[in-house]
């Protein structure tokens, strides 16, 4: 079908022709266009009049619902009473306000706040800020990074070495050098249908040890996972693994970092996932929750320990060669600001938490379900893995997705698993759409 049919087919639709659509089958999609052109709370709304439920919160993001009013009506006033200002050498208040707030509610020792654009700059950046860390010790030689294999830490080059999802990569050939990879803990002959952390599996967190053996301390830089992975399905980690990689890190004065970017603000039952598994990193990455989605905007956050390192050379002169034009943008600070607020007078963590085994249970219902072969847990995060259909990897997936479309379910799908991360004003009927979706798409498949 070529884009002139489609415009006819679709006389309400926007002209497709010229947007190249990131991680997604262009030309699957501009044939079976699917346009969301408004949204409210906890639904999305099509341009062929389609009302549906968001179980995903867009893209793992919109925490507090769409358009909340309270946020809609901060980046108002702030796109009226300054639209820019300059990032490096000018400041403005939004953005020490932004950083207080965050900071305030971050784990203890995490005291200052490098804003960035995006989960990949923010990955990006811890990055280049561990080297930096590591080289005004004067130990420069600390250059390697360790990531963990299905870990996803956004698509920057930093992000796709340290990641460990073969697509993401090998497209590209060349990745840093010097990157090594934990073993990832996804193991369904020990660990189906756990529920919350997996009993087994912290003695993977042990394979740092042998990493560290091979390359020898004084050359690493730093550990990077995600406390939860949510991108290569939700894989939560096993009881006692995080504050292992804590313990093995702390040993051999490597840093740690925990990519927070979906983890954050709620998803897991907590503020953050540090928080809910009492292990604290030397620098965290965020972004999507931060501004539940509004306007982008990532942060990296880091302890007193590492910005007092930078704070040596002489007075005056700038300490980090690192920054975007928009670090820290007066309509993300705006929003960002509106948002921790949101999260914080509505109580939406706490609401994360509550709903946990509600949430848990309608997950976990569908076990038994046709090629339901995992579900998997945590706050308001979760996972169904379907047996693939021989030969069609992601196609199973891709139908449930299609058939919980018609039926006015948004779900993500990430391989053959099913994703869910609703916003943290979902209601408990709406875990029960959501799951009666799912079912009956599983049902028909
Ligand atoms: C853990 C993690 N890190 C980094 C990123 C990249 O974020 P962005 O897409 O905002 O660059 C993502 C995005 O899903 C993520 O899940």
């Amino acid at each position: 079908m070529t884009d002139n049919t489609v415009r006819q087919l679709h006389s309400d639709l926007p002209d497709l022709q010229s947007y190249w659509m990131p991680f997604t089958g262009n030309r699957y999609f501009k044939d079976n266009p699917r346009i969301i052109d408004r949204a409210q709370g906890m639904y999305c709304y099509t341009h062929d009049g389609k009302k549906l439920l968001d179980a995903v919160a867009g893209l793992w993001c919109c925490n507090a619902g769409h358009c909340h009013p309270k946020i809609v009506e901060a980046i108002q006033k702030q796109a009226e009473t300054l639209d820019y200002s300059m990032a490096f050498q000018l400041g403005h208040p939004k953005v020490f306000e932004m950083a207080n707030k965050l900071t305030d509610i971050a784990p203890d020792g995490l005291d200052y706040a490098f804003f960035v654009n995006s989960g990949s700059e923010a990955v990006d950046t811890a990055l280049k800020i561990a080297l930096a860390y590591h080289r005004i010790r004067g130990q420069g030689e600390r250059t390697r990074f360790i990531g963990r294999e299905k870990g996803y830490h956004g698509v920057g080059f930093g992000g796709i070495s340290v990641g460990g999802l073969s697509p993401n990569r090998k497209m590209f050939g060349a990745m840093l050098p010097g990157v090594d990879h934990l073993p990832h803990t996804h193991n369904l002959e020990h660990n189906a249908f756990s529920r919350g952390l997996p009993e087994w599996g912290a003695h993977l967190a042990d394979e740092l040890e042998n990493i560290v053996a091979l390359h020898d301390a004084s050359t690493i830089a730093a550990v990077i996972v995600e406390p939860v992975a949510g991108s290569a399905g939700v894989i939560v980690p096993p009881r006692g693994y995080l504050k292992k990689l804590r313990q093995i890190c702390d040993r051999h004065g490597i840093l740690l970092i925990f990519d927070e970017v979906i983890c954050g603000f709620g998803r897991v039952g907590e503020t953050f996932a540090a928080t809910r598994f009492e292990v604290t990193p030397d620098l965290m990455t965020l972004a999507k929750g931060l501004t539940s989605g509004t306007v982008p905007m990532g942060a990296v956050l880091a302890k007193s320990e590492i910005y007092d390192t930078f704070m040596t050379g002489p007075e005056g002169a700038i300490e980090l060669f690192h920054g975007y034009t928009y670090s820290g943008h007066p309509l993300a600070a705006a929003a960002g600001c509106a948002t921790l607020d949101v999260y914080n007078n509505e109580g939406l963590y706490e609401r994360a938490r509550s709903l946990e085994d509600y949430f848990a249970d309608a997950l976990h219902s569908l076990k038994g379900e046709p090629n339901v072969i995992d579900v998997r847990n945590i706050g308001l995060i979760g996972a169904i893995e379907l047996q693939g259909i021989e030969g069609q990897p992601t196609a199973r997936a891709m139908q449930v997705f299609r058939e919980c479309y018609d039926n006015g379910l948004i779900i993500r799908t990430t391989g053959d698993t099913l994703a869910f991360s609703p916003p943290l004003i979902i209601e408990k009927e709406q875990i029960d759409f959501v799951v009666d979706t799912v079912k009956t798409a599983l049902r028909n498949q």
